[in-house]
């Protein structure tokens, strides 16, 4: 029996088995280039939509041993390798399909809390205005499609763009008479060339998807290897992400937030704090991210290797946030180490709150394309942002890291890149320093949703 509270070991001999009975992105990502996010509404003959869904996961769906072989397979041609897809329920869509409240997924593991499943249960629409609400704009705010109830979501992957769109078309055509398709989302990686090599980033123009806990010993090893854990041990155990389903098999929590980024005013306000501080554009940059356009920690890393993305740091190394302040983007999202230190609570329970990033940027940018011409863009740009963890719970860093204007300490402000807060504290550039700034309200949540990823058994079997 493979034991959820270790990293999986591929050389288990139940390790192939346990992948093959999992959707793939949850323990390692797609990685493809172009994503399509189908959202539905699930129609009235619930028999035919469940024969289409265990259709889909016959025929299209990829299974995480798949995604495995594929992925070594594209490392070893290049190319546009394999097609990808998942499904994923919300709370109505699981309702809808028949299952009562009691046979919904919950949560699991040593840190759940007893009103943990609320999140799933509500959906992201309810939980507006509830005790346990983030500052998210209330739902009547969000984008039409979002205010639908939304049941289920197809994502679709590839590196091939038009094969994508063959296989969205061919996706949304089988939907008639079975479900109606609220939205499509349509995700492109974003890449820059640094001196250290063309990497993905996000639209304020930051290197992105670097640290992420790794489920897989041996590709732990990989990564220790080239980036060192003198600080920073990046090993997870399959529990961060993986609950048992009420059914026999294993499934995850995903978080689905529409992320709008307002670039031209970041880097207005990146450029005000650079002259007002005497400091470099780059320096306040890192001192709201936390890390350098290259992806370069503001905190010293043990990394040696020049080629590889540096991630050994630890906040033990800065205990006051002069390098890396409090409000930094992410010192609030993985504290490592500051809430043992500060709180007390133990170090497991940090690292238990960990969660694993699958998002993807959205959006055209004309501006920097070769010759560039037009500002940045202030909408129209930004984040499907996606989570996979064992209980929404560990989303809470969004409410109460990142919008929190007292996380871990009183009274620094929120999150300088994500923070959403209708009366943000001042920030200290650094922590202890004496330049004060507001950074915050440049990302706003367009709509969204709390999902699962059900096993391929509970999807075949419907
Ligand atoms: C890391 C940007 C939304 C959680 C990062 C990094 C960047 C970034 C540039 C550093 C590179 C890396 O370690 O991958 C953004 C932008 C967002 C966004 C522009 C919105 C448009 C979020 C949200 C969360 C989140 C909503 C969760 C509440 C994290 C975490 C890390 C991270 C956990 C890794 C921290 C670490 O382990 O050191 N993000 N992010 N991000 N972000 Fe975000």
């Amino acid at each position: 029996m493979i034991d959820l509270d270790r990293a999986l070991d591929l050389d288990d001999p139940e390790a192939d088995d346990f992948l093959a009975a999992i959707q793939g992105n949850i323990v390692k990502g797609h990685g493809r280039d172009f994503t399509a996010h189908v959202l539905l509404r699930m129609g009235d003959d619930v028999p035919a939509v469940r024969r289409w869904i265990a259709g889909l996961a016959a025929e299209r769906v990829t299974t995480a041993l798949v995604a495995r072989r594929a992925t070594l397979a594209w490392r070893g041609t290049g190319g546009p390798g394999e097609p990808f897809a998942m499904v994923l329920l919300s709370a109505s869509g699981y309702r809808h399909l028949g299952f009562p409240d009691e046979q919904l997924p919950v949560p699991s593991g040593r840190f759940v809390g007893p009103r943990d499943r609320e999140y799933f249960e509500f959906g992201m629409k309810e939980q507006a205005g509830r005790p346990r609400s983030f500052n998210d704009p209330p739902a009547s705010e969000w984008e039409e499609p979002y205010r639908q109830r939304i049941d289920a979501m197809v994502l679709l992957a590839d590196d091939d763009e038009q094969r994508l769109s063959d296989t969205v078309d061919a996706v949304v055509a089988s939907t008639a008479g079975v479900a109606d398709v609220l939205t499509t989302e349509r995700g492109r990686v974003l890449r820059r060339t640094f001196p250290r090599g063309t990497l993905v980033i996000e639209h304020f123009g930051f290197q992105d998807g670097v640290s992420q806990p790794i489920m897989v010993q041996q590709d732990a090893d990989r990564e220790i290897k080239a980036r060192g854990n003198v600080h920073w041990d990046p090993t997870a155990p399959l529990s961060l992400a993986l609950v048992p389903e009420p059914g026999g098999g294993f499934g995850s929590f995903m978080v689905f937030r529409k992320l709008e980024q307002d670039v031209a005013a970041l880097h207005r306000a990146l450029r005000d704090l650079s002259v007002r501080a005497g400091l470099p554009v780059a320096e306040v940059g890192a001192m709201a991210v936390g890390r350098f356009e290259d992806g370069a920690p503001a905190v010293p890393t043990g990394t040696v290797d020049p080629d590889a993305d540096p991630n050994d740091f630890h906040y033990d190394q800065d205990p006051a946030g002069t390098r890396s302040p409090f409000h930094s983007h992410v010192r609030k999202t993985n504290p490592r180490g500051d809430v043992p230190r500060v709180i007390g609570a133990p170090a497991e329970f940090e690292r238990a709150r960990r969660i694993v990033r699958r998002g993807i940027t959205y959006g055209e940018r004309p501006d920097l394309a070769d010759g560039g011409g037009t500002e940045a863009p202030a909408t129209g740009v930004g984040l499907l942002f996606m989570c996979f963890q064992g209980n929404l719970d560990q989303f809470a860093i969004q409410q109460e890291g990142s919008d929190s204007n007292d996380f871990v300490r009183a009274g620094v402000g929120v999150d300088a890149v994500i923070g959403q807060n209708a009366q943000p504290a001042a920030q200290t550039w650094p922590s202890d320093g004496t330049v004060t700034f507001t950074m915050a309200n440049f990302v706003k949540l367009l709509g969204g949703e709390y999902f699962f990823a059900p096993s391929m058994a509970f999807l075949r079997g419907l």
